[in-house]
């Protein structure tokens, strides 16, 4: 069993992994993180020094990587369905959740993680809103082929289990 938590950044993908891998004794992979440790460099410098189209590639590797294993619950990083056949992919490899989040609880959510964030860092503060609300036009077309959609910021914990056996 393979399950994939996609939405955008901040929508909370990696908690609710962690949660649902703790509550089912499935693994959790986070992309984000697996590759910041094969990489070892930060996500936010990778993009400085190299870009985002090799972001992009090394990342749709790691997701391949993820699709040889089993027991697994894997947090994409947001990007990661809107690129290339990548979702495709992930309709076939797994049970795919979209984590939907309204623009105005991103935003709040959105103000801790802002730094960190290559795509969002250098974004006016005043421009922000705008900014996440075109990049989810774009996007949500992409979340929107996952098997399932729950609204958060808060996630039934105890349904998406069930939903995953
Ligand atoms: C990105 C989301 C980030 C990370 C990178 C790019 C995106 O992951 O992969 O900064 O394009 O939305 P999170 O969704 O875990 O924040």
């Amino acid at each position: 069993m393979r399950v994939y938590l996609i939405g955008f950044m901040a929508s909370g993908k990696s908690w609710l992994g962690k949660e649902l891998a703790e509550a089912s004794g499935l693994d959790f992979i986070d992309i984000d993180d697996l590759f910041e440790e094969r990489y070892r460099i930060t996500i936010l410098d990778f993009f400085n020094k190299y870009g985002e189209d090799l972001f992009r590639t090394f990342e749709r590797e790691l997701l391949k990587e993820t699709m040889v294993l089993d027991n697994v619950i894997v947090a994409t990083g947001g990007g990661v369905p809107c690129y290339l056949d990548n979702m495709d992919m992930i309709l076939q490899a797994g049970i795919s959740i979209y984590l939907r989040v309204s623009v105005p609880d991103l935003m709040t959510r959105i103000k801790g993680i802002k730094k960190k964030r290559p795509l969002l860092k250098n974004v006016e503060t005043t421009q922000l809103e705008q900014y996440v609300r075109e990049m989810l036009v774009n996007r949500e077309p992409y979340y929107l082929k996952a098997d399932f959609v729950f609204d958060g910021p808060e996630y039934p914990v105890e349904e998406i289990l069930r939903i995953m056996k």
